[in-house]
This record gives structure tokens, C-alpha cells and sequence, in this order.
């Protein structure tokens, strides 16, 4: 046996400041770089859900749905995100990750065609190449290159699958869901929304950018658990024939064991929560548009665009040094604001994330010291 390689494979990854490690985020740390929005992960009726359910049904959900891995909290969580997402059913994950990856390879196959923007997230990439359909990217948030390519292509293929996040992570930005749901319309294609960014945060409901938008299209809603519901897990709600179609043909979610009792009861009360507390999001898109306010006035100017808005902003830097060291500028003033970088994007930036928990004060703090310290792309 040889492992040999991995050293020569370290080298290069180090040599390009590609090589990732973890970090342990110290408590009295301002953090802008998690994605609980509403500030739910630390919410103390979340945690009473989640211990009164490991009281009631043990820790482990000890098999699949199909199998002994059924309770009735899954039902239960199952009809909430439906209403939330106002479809007629949903079908919950143990990750996010699981239900994009399970979810795309159960609707289109060999002889279908996805097209997919270019800045989907990874998980639907992974779904896109097991399905093994053909997959042709669109520019992103391009619909008139979307469209160039449903007429030269659409007419080849069985199925046509239109993939998109709702939010990019990376960017932050939205998809123009109306005229992606007109064009699937016209040259009959699927849609299959990833709200993972979307959920909790968008629309006057929390339901998500679909919401936002008012798109009453059938499309498929894919997102997660993990992020403005402080939970963990995933979910993809649709009509009830697509969610009973999928419950029979989608892998990860038959062969992987249930979403543990206490993740799916926290899951419940988040939702209760989104629901009922509209003032979580007030505060957090009062944050969102703080930061905007900021950014336009200064040399990082993002177009201000109500729609463009969302919790997540990118600062792109010079490059990964640059960003490294602005990440670690603000880690040394108890800052944690994440440079992300290749392969992860295509160009190193900070990528700051808004709560509903952050003071404009804390804003003011980061603010202060990117501006201080921040080399432009093109310096
Ligand atoms: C856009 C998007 N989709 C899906 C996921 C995966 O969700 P999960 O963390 O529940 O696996 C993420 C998570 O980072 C994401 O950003």
C-alpha cells in the first residue's frame, strides 16, 4: 500500500493557501460568520423541545423512515414546513447536503438535461453529476443565457430540470425566480429551488424567497434545517404526488438513518417561532440594510437593490492573502469574519453574515476595521 502521494498533494495544497483547518470560535467573540439569522440555534425553547423529545423517544431515531426510524415528530415537522413553504407536502433530510444530492438524481436520469447556474452550491453539483444526466451551467443569474440554451437543447431531452439556489452562499445575491418559473413554463421544465439561504429569512412569512417573489409555479423547494431554523437537517417540499414519487425514488433519504428526535422537535418549535415572531426578521433585515447603507457610501459600493439584499456579504479582496490576512486583522479584535477562498469561489473575499442578534453597534465594529484595512480587488 501506498499513501505516498498525499504528501505530495499536502504540499501543493499548502503552497496554495488551499489547505482548510479548523478553528474553535472563542465565546466572547462577535460572530460574522454563522448562518443561524434569527439567532434560534441558542433559542432556550428550542433546547427544552429538543430534551423533552430525547426524554420521550431516546437520542437515536435507530433506522430508516421506512424501516423502525419513523416517529410521529417527522410527520409533524413534515406538515409544518409544507405550510410554511405552502405546498402540499414535504419530506425532511438528515442534512441539507442529503436532500439536494438525493433529490435532483430522483427527477432527471440519462436521458434528461439539467441546466444550472453556475454558482449552485456544491450539493446540487454532486446531485446534477449522480443523476448522470447532461448538465450545461448558465451564467449566473442569466436567464437570457438560460434561454439560449432551453431553445438549443430543450427540444433533445426527455425531462428538463432548471436548478437554482434561492440565495447564492458566496455572493449573496437572488435568482430571478419569476422569469426562471415563466421560462420552465414555456419550454416545459421542472424548477427545484434551493432556499437553504432562503428559509426564515425572505417573504412576510418567513416561507423564503418563492414567498418573496410570489411565484405560485409547482416548482420543488430543497433547504435546510440548519441555518435561520438553528436545527439540523433538510427538507424538499412539493406537491403531494411529487413528495409521494420521491419518498419511493430518492436514495439519501431511503437509506440513511431517520433525523434524530431531538434535531426534528427543535426543527418544529424553530418553525413555530418563524411563524409567530416576525420581529426576529425586522431586526435582522434592519442589520442587513445597516451594513447596505454602509457598503454604499464607501469604496466596497454594492448596488442598492432591495431584491439583491441578503444576510450574506461578500468583500471581495486583492487576493487569498489579502483576504487571510483581513480575516485574521479582525480575529486579533475578537472578530470572526471568514476569508473563504479557492476552490470554494473563484476569487478570495470575507464573507460576513448578518443576525437578527447583531447590534448595528457590532456592525459598526467589523466596519471599521475591513475599511481600515481592506485592499481593493484591483489594488
Ligand atoms: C445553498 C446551500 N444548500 C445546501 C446546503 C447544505 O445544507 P446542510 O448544511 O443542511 O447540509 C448549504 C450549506 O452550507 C448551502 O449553503
Amino acid at each position: 500500500m501506498s499513501y505516498s502521494w498525499i504528501d505530495h498533494d499536502l504540499l501543493i495544497l499548502e503552497k496554495a493557501n488551499w489547505l482548510r483547518s479548523v478553528q474553535q470560535i472563542p465565546a466572547n467573540f462577535l460572530n460574522f460568520g454563522t448562518n443561524d439569522y434569527l439567532g434560534l440555534a441558542e433559542d432556550e425553547r428550542l433546547k427544552e423541545a429538543a430534551i423533552a423529545a430525547i426524554q420521550q423517544y431516546g437520542t437515536g431515531s435507530t433506522g430508516s423512515r421506512l424501516l423502525s426510524g419513523h416517529r410521529e415528530l417527522h410527520q409533524e415537522l413534515e406538515d409544518k414546513i409544507a405550510r410554511l413553504k405552502r405546498s402540499e407536502d414535504a419530506l425532511v433530510f438528515s442534512s441539507g447536503y442529503l436532500a439536494n444530492m438525493g433529490v435532483v438524481p430522483a427527477l432527471v436520469g440519462k436521458r434528461d438535461l439539467i441546466l444550472a447556474d453556475q454558482y449552485n452550491h456544491s450539493c446540487l453539483v454532486q446531485g446534477c453529476r449522480l443523476s448522470g444526466a447532461i448538465v450545461k451551467e448558465y451564467h449566473h443569474l442569466d436567464c437570457s443565457h438560460l434561454e439560449s440554451l432551453l431553445k438549443q437543447n430543450r427540444h433533445i431531452f426527455q425531462r428538463c430540470l432548471i436548478l437554482t439556489n434561492s440565495v447564492f452562499s458566496m455572493t449573496g445575491d437572488i435568482a430571478p425566480l419569476k422569469q426562471i418559473t415563466e421560462l420552465a413554463d414555456r419550454y416545459a421544465a421542472m424548477v427545484m429551488v434551493d432556499e437553504a439561504h432562503g428559509t426564515g429569512v425572505f417573504g412576510k412569512n418567513g416561507s423564503g424567497v418563492v414567498e418573496m417573489l410570489e411565484i405560485d409555479k409547482p416548482i420543488v423547494q430543497v433547504g435546510t434545517l440548519s441555518k435561520a431554523i438553528g436545527s439540523l437537517g433538510g427538507f424538499v417540499a412539493s406537491s403531494a404526488k411529487v413528495i409521494k414519487y420521491l419518498r419511493s425514488r430518492t436514495s439519501t433519504w431511503i437509506y440513511t438513518t431517520a433525523l434524530s428526535p431531538a434535531d426534528t422537535a427543535a426543527a418544529i418549535k424553530a418553525i413555530e417561532i418563524i411563524t409567530t415572531e416576525p420581529e426576529r426578521r425586522a431586526r435582522l433585515w434592519r442589520n442587513i440594510f445597516y451594513l447596505a447603507d454602509l457598503l454604499s457610501v464607501s469604496q466596497l459600493k454594492k448596488e442598492k437593490n432591495d431584491r439583491s439584499f441578503s444576510p450574506i456579504f461578500p468583500i471581495i479582496t486583492k487576493d487569498i492573502p489579502a483576504a487571510l490576512s483581513l480575516a485574521q486583522t479582525c480575529w486579533q479584535n475578537a472578530i470572526y469574519a471568514p476569508a473563504i477562498r479557492p476552490p470554494t469561489v473563484p476569487t478570495a473575499r470575507i464573507r460576513l453574515s448578518l443576525t437578527a442578534k447583531h447590534d448595528p453597534c457590532d456592525i459598526d465594529r467589523v466596519w471599521e476595521i475591513i475599511n481600515r484595512n481592506y485592499l481593493p480587488e484591483h489594488s
